[in-house]
Order: C-alpha cells, then sequence, then structure tokens
C-alpha cells in the first residue's frame, strides 16, 4: 500500500493506493471518530461494493443512501435527500459520511458533509479511476447547475481518501479511458517526464495492466496533492488542473449532462486549449499533434460536437468560475509539461479555435 499525504496543517490527511484496501477494517476504524456513519453511494456501485465496504463498519451505527446514478442527477435536489436521511435518522455533528463512488457521488457527498449541521466529517473511498486520479483529492465538492457545471459547491477535505485499485475491475473501458484524461492532464500541465511514461504505456493502462495502473496512480495523486497544498483555495496555481475544463465544461452542459462523460469532455477541451495555445505561439505544430495522438490512444474523443457552434461555446464559457467579472479566462500550455496560470485571451484567437478546431 502506498500511502501519500496532502500537506494542508491541521486539516492534512492520508490517501492510501493499493490492492484490496476495502477489507482493511483498521484504515477505517483509523479515520472514523463517531459512532453514526452515513454511507452514501449509487445504484451501480451499491450492489457491487455496499457489502464489502459494511462488513468494515461492524460496531457502528450504519445508515445508507443509495441514489440515482449518473451526472444528471449531480443536483441540490439529490443532496437534500442525503440531508433528509442524515436529519430523519438524527444524525449528531461529530458523525461521519463515507462517499463510496465516482466522481459524482464524491462530490455531492463531500458537499453534504460541508453543510449538514455546517460540517461533519467525511471520507472519500474513490471508485473510477477518475475519482482516484483527481476528484477525491483536494476537496472540492459540490452539484451542478442547470445553467454551469460545478456552480455550487464548497472547499471541504476529507479525514482520508482510500483508493482501492481492484474496484476498477469493474469499471468499464470507455470510463476507463475517461479517467485517463486526468490522468494525461497531470503531465501536461507540470511533469513532462509522466507525459513521456505515458505515451509509451498508454496500452498497458487500457490492457489494465496492474502496475502500470498504480504507477499512473500514484504519480497522478503526487501531482494533485503537491497542487492543493501549494493552493488549496485556487488562488493561483490550482487552476491550472482546469486546463481544458472551461471547453469542457461547456460541453457537458451543452451537450446535456451526461452525453459526454467528464473525461471525455476534458479531452475535446483540452485538445481545444492546445489548439489556443498553438495559435498564440506558444505549442508547435508537432506539439498538438502529440497530444492530440495521446487522447486519440487512450481512446478518448478529440473534437467537439457539431451542434455546438462558436457562439453558443462561447456563451457557454462565460459561465466559468475562473472568470473574472463574466470575463473569460483560461489556461493554456506554454509548453508541453507546463501550464500558464488563468489568463484573459484574445478573443478573436479563441473564436478561430472555437470556428476551426475539429471541424473541418
Ligand atoms: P461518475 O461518478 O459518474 O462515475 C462513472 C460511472 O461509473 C457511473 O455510472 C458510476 O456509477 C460507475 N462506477 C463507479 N465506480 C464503478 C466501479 N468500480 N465499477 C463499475 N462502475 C462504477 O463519474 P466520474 O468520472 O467518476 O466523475 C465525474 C465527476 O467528477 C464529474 O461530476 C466531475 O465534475 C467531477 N470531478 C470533480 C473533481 C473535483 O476536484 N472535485 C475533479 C474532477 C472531476
Ligand atoms: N479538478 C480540479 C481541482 O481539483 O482543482
Amino acid at each position: 500500500m502506498k500511502n501519500l499525504l496532502v500537506e494542508l496543517g491541521d486539516r492534512s490527511y492520508p490517501i492510501y493506493i493499493g490492492s484490496g484496501l476495502l477489507q482493511q477494517p483498521e484504515l477505517f476504524k483509523k479515520h472514523i471518530k463517531s459512532k453514526q456513519v452515513l454511507v452514501v453511494t449509487n445504484t451501480t456501485i451499491a450492489p457491487l461494493y455496499l457489502d464489502r465496504l459494511l462488513k468494515n463498519l461492524s460496531g457502528y451505527t450504519v445508515e445508507t443512501v443509495v441514489l440515482s446514478d449518473g451526472e444528471q442527477y449531480k443536483t441540490l435536489e439529490t443532496v437534500s435527500t442525503i440531508f433528509d436521511k442524515l436529519l430523519t435518522c438524527k444524525f449528531s455533528r461529530n458523525a461521519t459520511l463515507i462517499a463510496l463512488g465516482g466522481g459524482v457521488i464524491g462530490d455531492m457527498g463531500g458537499f453534504a458533509a460541508a453543510c449538514y449541521q455546517r460540517g461533519i466529517a467525511f471520507l472519500q473511498i474513490p471508485t473510477t479511476l477518475l475519482a482516484q486520479v483527481d476528484s477525491s483529492v483536494g476537496g472540492k465538492t459540490g452539484v451542478n447547475h442547470p445553467l454551469g457545471k460545478n456552480m455550487i459547491g464548497a472547499f471541504y477535505q476529507p479525514q482520508c481518501v482510500i483508493a482501492d485499485a481492484d474496484v476498477l475491475d469493474t469499471l468499464d473501458d470507455r470510463e476507463l479511458s475517461a479517467g485517463l484524461a486526468e490522468v494525461i492532464k497531470y503531465g501536461l500541465i507540470r511533469d513532462i517526464h509522466f507525459f513521456e511514461w505515458l505515451e509509451d504505456n498508454i496500452g498497458l493502462l487500457l490492457a489494465r495492466d496492474k502496475a502500470a495502473l498504480a504507477y499512473a496512480i500514484e504519480q497522478s495523486c503526487l501531482n494533485k496533492a503537491a497542487i492543493v497544498a501549494e493552493d488549496e483555495t485556487e488562488t493561483g496555481v490550482r487552476a491550472t488542473l482546469n486546463l481544458g475544463h472551461t471547453f469542457g465544461h461547456a460541453i457537458e452542459t451543452g451537450a446535456g449532462y451526461g452525453t459526454y462523460l467528464h473525461g471525455e469532455a476534458v479531452a475535446i477541451g483540452t485538445c481545444q486549449a492546445a489548439d489556443l495555445s498553438r495559435r498564440k505561439g506558444w505549442l508547435t505544430d508537432a506539439d498538438v499533434v502529440r497530444i492530440i495522438a495521446l487522447f486519440n490512444k487512450a481512446n478518448l474523443p478529440v473534437t467537439p460536437p457539431t451542434q455546438l457552434d462558436a457562439q453558443h461555446f462561447l456563451e457557454l464559457m462565460t459561465v466559468d468560475k475562473k472568470n473574472i467579472d463574466g470575463k473569460i479566462r483560461l489556461i493554456l500550455l506554454s509548453q508541453i509539461g507546463l501550464a500558464t496560470l488563468p489568463g484573459y485571451v484574445d478573443q478573436t484567437l479563441l473564436e478561430l479555435t472555437l470556428r476551426h478546431y475539429g471541424r473541418q
């Protein structure tokens, strides 16, 4: 088992990565300080892993909430059903919430934990690759609004993250690839060696080679933990984790939540960001080809949906947490392995990317 640390002073917490972690009750006991425990999961994950998790929780008073599965349910209404359960079962302020699932469950469970009685403890048990390499780490929690992705939320750190690589066995190939989009992101924004490793090993990752997956999860979490430790609330460098996300969120919202997987939209958005970085003169044509090739090899889409025209894209991109006074700010690449901080973009260049990248 690997044990990484997200260093945030008295709110520091470990990320455990390894095999068989869902069968280690002592790991749970170490981080649950209450008698009352609420497990939040969904209809897909419950039949697969809920019993395995519950076996670790004998001796606690455990309740479960099984939510509908899907990005379209990542809403305030759904979070409200978690509050209903907590209140109906008379859960106190010292209770613990366990989020068992992918990024949707982790974001909503964390948000419910942040809000219930102004904050109860919570554990992240990520079950998708995307959640293990990104969403479970760093304390971003929240829900979508019909007008904008992740626009309602809170920064709220978990007690620990328990990433059991075994659960990825049941993840379908499309979801595995979606997780790889965020893995590739770390290479692009700050780790050229990892990017090169991914170019060489993407086939092994797609074949679910255990050692390759473990390495990719660990490197991703190391990169994310370092960024979060430096900038927990995104006043600076943390924003680089949003490479491609302003385009990607516009795709998710514009196409309807759940049409594109988050990682798929991020893959397309990152290729658009690369195209814009080339138009700025920062990346070469060869760099962009190289980036698109890696996403392609990871079986990810690289071109935006045809029904989203440039005007609609622009409107959707004006709803983004990086914007200031309603003006779009983007993360771009100054080279492969180095992202820029958020910056205002030349509208003409942005429109060229929106009109021409992937449109021929
Ligand atoms: P998801 O949570 O929807 O999970 C994907 C699908 O896989 C779901 O159908 C889920 O039920 C299923 N699933 C989960 N684990 C499984 C398993 N082990 N076996 C079989 N099926 C399984 O999607 P995701 O890609 O994990 O997360 C995407 C969400 O994460 C988005 O809402 C995105 O905004 C959010 N996100 C948040 C952060 C953050 O920092 N908080 C970062 C990145 C993404
Ligand atoms: N996934 C972006 C962040 O955690 O900041």
